[in-house]
């Protein structure tokens, strides 16, 4: 792996470069269904499970803010949990959006993540909340974890707090996904150092790309450094609109750059997520048939489908 700075800014400047040239000439539009730019073979059908764990652990990491990570992690689980698996969400984002996204008021916490990381006689089952859906639990965050990131610093094996904290329950979950907050700090790279693989959510627009080689270049320092087994989950496209050009021209530069490490699944932009975040609920609860809900459970299946063909090897 690994892409340089300069590759990023290549590809914005293509991407700046054609946009204008699609808005002058209404020039060469590609597919708006943006399948006919991932498809690749047949997502088959979960199979039923009868015992769980050892969990794979998934970081949404992106330090860009609003490219869906939350959203992702709050549609994902829930889809996850309706195929059966049990699924274990952590609030790693001092905003507390995921514990907001799922109903639950971060001002009102008494324990939180903060306290999982920083207190050892507090313990995962002290703060972890059941959610509305079925086999999916969150372990919430507020505000007190931006203190976590200052006071991890003088830590001996600071970078490994999290994964600490979630070693007593690796056994009794399928998926545990981490909501990362949106910067490369010491938060980040706790959630790179536990995880197995890191899901890259991009918002189909042009400076999408923007950043991403250095997220690619600290993914690759995790891996040399701390967790040498970190994989590239996938990359994610979010928000895609097929009215526009340059929502196709995005994603077609996207899979051109990382080929079938793209999922599949494209999240259209649709109202229904902020809609879903204002009640409290997953999509997938709230109205199951809608494109979101559809976008996220077949995502959900990429995603079992890819750790059962780990399993076979
Ligand atoms: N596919 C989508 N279509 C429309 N809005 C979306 C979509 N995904 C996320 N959003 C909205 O965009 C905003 C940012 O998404 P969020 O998941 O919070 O991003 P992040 O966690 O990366 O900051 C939220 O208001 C969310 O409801
Ligand atoms: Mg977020």
């Amino acid at each position: 792996m690994g892409i340089g700075e300069q590759q990023a800014e290549a590809w914005t400047s293509v991407l700046r470069a054609e946009q204008q040239s699609a808005m002058d000439l209404g020039a060469h539009l590609g597919p708006a269904d943006p399948t006919a730019y991932t498809t690749r073979r047949p997502i088959p059908d979960p199979f039923p499970i009868d015992r769980h764990g050892p969990a794979r652990i998934i970081a949404m990491a992106n330090q860009k803010g609003g490219v869906g990570k939350t959203t992702t992690t709050i549609n994902l689980g829930a889809a996850l949990a309706e195929y059966g698996r049990r699924v274990l969400l952590v609030d790693f984002d001092p905003q507390g959006a995921l514990s907001v996204g799922l109903g639950v008021n971060p001002h009102e916490l008494e324990l939180s993540v903060y306290n999982l990381l920083m207190d050892p006689e507090v313990g995962i089952e002290d703060i972890r909340i059941k959610t509305d859906v079925a086999g999916l639990h969150l372990l919430p965050a507020n505000i007190d974890l931006s203190a976590a990131e200052i006071q991890l610093v003088n830590e001996v094996a600071r970078e490994m707090a999290l994964a600490r904290a979630l070693r007593p329950v690796l056994r009794d979950y399928d998926f545990i996904l981490i909501d990362c907050q949106p910067s490369l700090g010491l938060l980040a790279i706790n959630a790179l150092t536990v995880a197995h693989g890191v899901l890259i959510p991009l918002e189909c627009e042009f400076f999408s790309l923007r950043g991403v080689a250095l997220l690619l270049d600290t993914i690759d320092k995790v891996r040399e450094r701390l967790n040498f087994d970190l994989d590239l989950e996938g990359i994610l496209a979010t928000m895609y609109d097929s009215r526009t050009t340059h929502c196709r021209q995005v994603l077609q530069r996207v899979v051109e750059a990382f080929g079938d490490k793209v999922y599949q699944t494209v999240v259209t932009k649709t109202v229904k997520f902020p809609e879903s975040t204002v009640a409290g609920t997953p999509i997938t609860t709230l109205d199951p048939a809608s494109s979101g809900a559809r976008n996220y459970r077949q995502l959900a299946r990429e995603v079992i489908a890819a750790q059962a063909e780990r399993d076979d090897r």
